[in-house]
């Protein structure tokens, strides 16, 4: 049984397989006749809606499921709900606050459990990130990446899957939001040699991706005032974007606050792929639904 929390659980070979799936015209019907429980502790536009495509191309019925209204340990315990959902379900994909909530799940389900977004890490989206880059600049070995920003959930899978790819990885982050050693331990186990620094030009100079995220994330919301004092000056503008190599592209997971993280004239322009980004969120997922239904057998 194999499950997707973070992309450290895929051999860079499977990761890879997993992209060359994504683009499958014809996919096979790997879900006919059975459902995928998506199961959302938080909000989202992209994620939802993508996963739920991606069932539907597959030939399955989505099932999406509002964390009140099964009432993760309170109506229920989370590894009941998951054996629950299990009956019926080929997959299950959740939304959480707590990493470990997943953790849990993964422990007594009979079906794979997709990370849909946790406190920790944020893996369909660094699938989709990985196609995305590969559309728009032909390859990932060799190129660079700059994420600036806080080194959250998107960032840390991001990494992984940007260093299992063969690409350099930047990270300029403000003293307290960056990657903890025990992070960067574990990614150097993997491969992945993330570079940390404090200064964003240093970390976009002939970068061929610059990447950002909300500096305030889901749950956080109490720390949003303190937090826009922290990243002042970690902004992408069109001024920092200079320092990028002539063909660098700009990303962002979304949803994205204009004037905050990023400029709108960077987000809204030319060098944007972020509704690619946003597209591919759908076939990165049918690439992995497909994957995990293989392995499954
Ligand atoms: N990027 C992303 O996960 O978007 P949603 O939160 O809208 O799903
Ligand atoms: N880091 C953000 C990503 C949203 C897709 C959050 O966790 O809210």
């Amino acid at each position: 049984m194999r499950h997707f929390l973070e992309v450290e659980d895929l051999k860079p070979s499977e990761f890879a397989r997993i992209l060359n799936l994504a683009g499958d015209p014809n996919p096979p019907q790997a879900l006919a006749g059975t459902g995928a429980a998506l199961l959302f502790e938080k909000p989202s536009a992209r994620t939802r809606s993508a996963a739920e495509m991606a069932v539907v191309q597959l030939g399955g019925h989505p099932v999406y499921i509002g964390a009140a209204e099964v009432g993760l340990d309170q109506r229920e315990s989370v590894e009941d709900v998951t054996r629950t959902l299990a009956c019926y379900n080929a997959v299950i994909g959740a939304r959480v606050f707590a990493h470990s909530t997943l953790e849990r799940m993964a422990e007594v389900s009979e079906v794979p459990i997709v990370n849909l977004l946790s406190d920790e890490a944020h893996p369909t989206q660094a699938l989709a990130d990985l196609l995305t880059i590969r559309d728009a600049l032909g390859a990932l070995e060799g190129l660079t990446l700059a994420y600036v920003g806080d080194a959250n959930n998107v960032a840390r899978s991001l990494a992984y899957a940007a260093g299992m790819s063969g690409m350099a990885v930047r990270i300029a982050s403000p003293e307290g939001y960056t990657l903890s050693e025990s992070v960067l331990r574990r990614m150097r186990r993997r491969g992945c040699e993330p570079v940390q620094v404090s200064n964003p030009e240093k970390a976009v100079r002939g970068a061929d991706v610059v990447y950002t995220d909300v500096w305030t994330s889901m749950g956080q919301e109490d720390e949003a005032d303190q937090r826009r004092q922290d990243f002042a000056g970690f902004t992408v503008n069109r001024r920092l974007m200079a320092h990028a190599s002539a063909g660098a592209v700009f990303m962002h997971c979304l949803p994205a606050h204009r004037g905050e993280e990023v400029e709108a004239k960077v987000i809204d322009g030319p060098r944007s792929r972020v509704w690619l980004q946003a597209t591919n969120r759908m076939h990165a997922a049918r690439g992995l639904l497909l994957w995990l239904m293989e392995q499954a057998g």
